[in-house]
Formats: C-alpha cells, sequence, structure tokens
C-alpha cells in the first residue's frame, strides 16, 4: 500500500476506536472562527496530538481538536484548528485531515478562513463566499507520486468550489438577512502579511481577499472528489494607497465579532444539505 494511504489508514482505524459516527459533511475552523464548536452537540473529542500521522497546531489561536457531533440535525466533524503552510509543514501534511475525513465518510467540506479585503467594495467585518481561488503558495499537495485511489493524476479545476452548494448558501444568507459578498480567494505563504506592492498586484490578478490558508485543502478536496464551500471572513482592509499597520489582535478580534453572522450562515446550510 502507498504510504500516504497506510497513514490515513492507521488515522482513520484510530479514530474508529473512539466514534463510529459516520459523517458525511467535514467542516475546518479558520482564524477566530471556533465559536461554531458552541452550536455542535458534541458526541466525541480527539486531541490532533492523539491522531496517528496528524502535525501538532503551532499557532495559539488554533485549537487542534477533531470533534465529532451533530449541527443542524445532521452529523459533522469539525477541525478546530487547522495547519499552515507557513508554521513549516508540508502541502501534504497540511492536507492530511482532509484526506482522513474522505475517508471517514465526508464527502462536503466547508472551509472558512480570515482574509485581507482587496476589493474596494469590501469592508472590515464582511462575510465572502468564495467563488474561485489562485494558488500563490508556490507549492501544491498534489507534487510527487500520485496515488490513482486517492484521485487522478491531473485533477480538473473548472470548479472547486460547488455552484450547487455556493446557490444554497446563496439562498439561506438572504433568508437570514446577512450580506455575502462573493469573489476570488488567493493564497499565499506568509507569515509576513502583504506589501502595498504586493497588494497592488494580488488585486491586479483578480483576487478579492488575501489569505494563507485554505487553498491546499480545497484542491485536495478536488482530488478526492469531495463537495467544498468555503468562506472568508473579511478582517482587514488591504487598500494599497491606504494601507494601515496591520494589527493581529484586531484581525481576531473582527474574526470573533463577524463569526455569529457565518456561524448561523454555516449551520443553516448544513442543516438544509441534501
Ligand atoms: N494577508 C494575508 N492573510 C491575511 C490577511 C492579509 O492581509 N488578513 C488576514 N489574513
Amino acid at each position: 500500500m502507498p504510504q500516504l494511504r497506510k497513514q490515513i489508514t492507521d488515522a482513520v482505524n484510530f479514530l474508529r476506536t473512539k466514534t463510529q459516527s459516520q459523517p458525511a459533511i467535514g467542516i475546518i475552523l479558520g482564524t477566530g472562527l471556533g465559536g461554531l464548536v458552541h452550536e455542535i452537540q458534541i458526541e466525541t473529542v480527539i486531541d490532533y496530538s492523539e491522531i496517528p500521522h496528524f502535525p501538532l497546531s503551532t499557532v495559539e489561536s488554533h485549537k487542534g481538536k477533531l470533534i465529532f457531533g451533530t449541527l443542524g440535525g445532521k452529523k459533522v466533524v469539525v477541525m478546530q484548528g487547522r495547519f499552515h503552510y507557513y508554521e513549516g509543514y508540508t502541502m501534504q501534511q497540511v492536507t492530511f485531515p482532509v484526506r482522513v475525513m474522505k475517508f471517514l465518510g465526508v464527502n462536503t467540506l466547508l472551509i472558512s478562513n480570515a482574509a485581507g479585503g482587496m476589493n474596494p467594495l469590501f469592508a472590515k467585518g464582511d462575510i465572502m463566499m468564495i467563488t474561485d481561488h489562485i494558488n500563490l503558495l508556490g507549492d501544491n499537495p498534489l507534487i510527487g507520486q500520485n496515488d490513482e485511489d486517492l484521485g487522478p493524476r491531473f485533477p480538473d479545476m473548472s470548479e472547486p468550489y460547488s455552484k450547487e452548494l455556493s446557490h444554497l448558501a446563496d439562498s439561506v444568507a438572504i433568508d437570514l438577512g446577512i450580506r455575502l459578498q462573493k469573489g476570488v480567494f488567493v493564497a499565499v505563504s506568509g507569515p509576513n502579511l502583504e506589501t502595498r506592492a504586493e497588494y497592488r498586484f494580488l488585486r491586479g490578478i483578480g483576487a478579492d481577499v488575501v489569505g494563507m490558508s485554505t487553498v491546499p485543502e480545497a484542491i485536495v478536496a478536488v482530488h478526492m472528489s469531495m463537495r467544498t464551500l468555503g468562506f472568508s471572513i473579511v478582517t482587514d482592509e488591504c487598500f494599497p494607497d491606504a494601507l494601515k499597520p496591520a494589527d493581529l489582535d484586531e484581525i481576531i478580534k473582527v474574526a470573533n465579532a463577524t463569526e455569529p453572522k457565518l456561524t448561523a450562515i454555516m449551520k443553516n446550510v448544513v442543516s438544509r444539505l441534501q
């Protein structure tokens, strides 16, 4: 058996000693977005540190727990805290949990993140549904030998974020009276924030928001034929000609303040998922 598949099997076998839950929905919670967890009827919580081959989260604002439970009447598995490329993990490590989720039975993946807004029509505290992405991480989780049993060598990327799920999220947001922006997410490695020249460039190549996550997980979700829905919380305004110094505390504050709206959207999307 190829090594990656063996590692996935190890992790799944371990998790099966802790829970028999068969979630079809997986959720990855980004920076400052852990509050969705309070909406879950929790059945099982497992520290990442216990799971074979799971990397350890090094960022303080990420908790590092895999949570099994029920949200909006559906079985879910939730990553409270994710892994970032800038922490020094390989792309394969960053995306390993997504592969494990797939083998647990997940076919729908909801991803959230905090991002810098570059579209001048976006404001701090807006939620953007990701319609497409640009990978500027300079790396790719699919590099290396391909395991055809996991997915194709050359996955199609014409619709990395499910149109069907996006339509659902749109109607949920309308029903809840929450403004939902739409746009393109560009992923950079970080960990530094961008220069004015970089924001100008990123906006110029067609991105609406910029962040340091999500794209690796979305690529692997496509590779494994999962449907994906992604949301960014605009935590800071990155307008190159009026740029203020970034403040990480403020970014987390905005994420926390906006989170109830995103939580409401995600919970209602989950409850209406077919
Ligand atoms: N750039 C990259 N990542 C981010 C930003 C940003 O401006 N804001 C929040 N995450």
